[in-house]
């Protein structure tokens, strides 16, 4: 744990607690697991003590990070039905701590669910929550990589969050995906969770072309009318270097400056 490290108001602190930020959208390939690999890069570049955490069976965030998901032997869903600690399963690249994942946490809906489980797994949405406990006075940042759905890691990461970030690509069918987060983020704040949408973060966009720069001016027009949800001025480009980063498993902020300027706004780092 790092002795001085900046949190997000830029003042020293030793006894931090770490801002929870979950990447989510029910669509799938609009930039999320990129988007959450080159913000901790960028968060780590800036001074930040940070932390991924994949809820997404398919294991992206290891891949991004070159390490192969057949090395792991224990994983997030082992600590989240209670067969490991957090400091157990954690790998260090590129200056990120990574609690990873694999296929294994497809299993977690019908482990913690249902009568049968019930004695064991009380409070099954809020397992997440719980292991963040465990963490989440080392860290400045602890991003969330979540799946495309509404599943039960998707439900715990939303529910352990204090914001949320939702990339979009600027194409009709993705936008209208933003709706589906947004009511499910809404479910859960009805249920009493204290967790805030910080915005909405165009990805992959190609802003010479007429669709994308149409889409773009629609999306933030839209937006205008729902002050409580921003659509970010920052935007990530479609570019063949952010793909080729995550297929290489070597993030590089210089390589992804979009992301440097994406996360001094969205945290409102100077
Ligand atoms: N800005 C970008 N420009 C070009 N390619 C990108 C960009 N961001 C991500 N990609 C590529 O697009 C694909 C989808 O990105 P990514 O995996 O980050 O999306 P995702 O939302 O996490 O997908 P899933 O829903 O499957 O988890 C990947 O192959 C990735 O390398
Ligand atoms: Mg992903």
């Amino acid at each position: 744990m790092a002795k001085h490290s900046k949190i997000a108001n830029n003042t020293v602190n030793n006894t931090k607690s770490a801002r929870v930020i979950c990447v989510a959208s029910q669509k799938g390939g609009v930039g999320k697991t990129a988007t959450v690999t080159n913000m901790a890069v960028g968060l780590v570049s800036l001074g930040y003590k940070t932390a991924i955490i994949d809820m997404d069976a398919q294991g992206h965030i290891a891949l991004s990070f070159g390490i192969k998901k057949i090395n792991l032997k224990k994983t997030i869903y082992e600590v989240l039905i209670g067969e490991a600690k957090m400091k157990d399963i954690k790998h260090t690249a590129f200056g990120v701590d990574l609690y990873l994942s694999n296929n294994s946490l497809s299993d977690l809906g019908p482990k913690v669910i249902g009568q049968q489980n019930s004695k064991q797994f009380p409070n099954p949405k809020f397992l997440l929550k719980n292991a963040i406990g465990q963490i989440k006075n080392n860290y400045d940042y602890i991003l969330i990589d979540t799946s495309p759905s509404n599943d039960m890691p998707t439900i715990n990461s939303l529910l352990a969050s204090t914001d949320i970030i939702i990339p979009v690509l600027p194409e009709g069918l993705s936008i209208d995906g933003i709706h589906e987060t947004i009511n499910l983020v809404k479910t859960i704040q009805e249920q009493g969770a204290k967790v805030n949408i910080l915005g909405v973060l165009p990805t992959m966009v190609q802003d010479h072309t007429n669709l994308h720069h149409v889409m773009l001016q629609d999306l933030r027009k839209r937006f205008a009318e729902t002050p409580d949800i921003k659509v970010f001025e920052t935007v990530i480009k479609r570019a063949i270097r952010h793909g080729l980063a995550q297929t290489h498993g070597q993030p590089d902020i210089n390589k992804a400056p979009e992301y440097l300027s994406f996360v001094k706004e969205a945290f409102a780092i100077a």
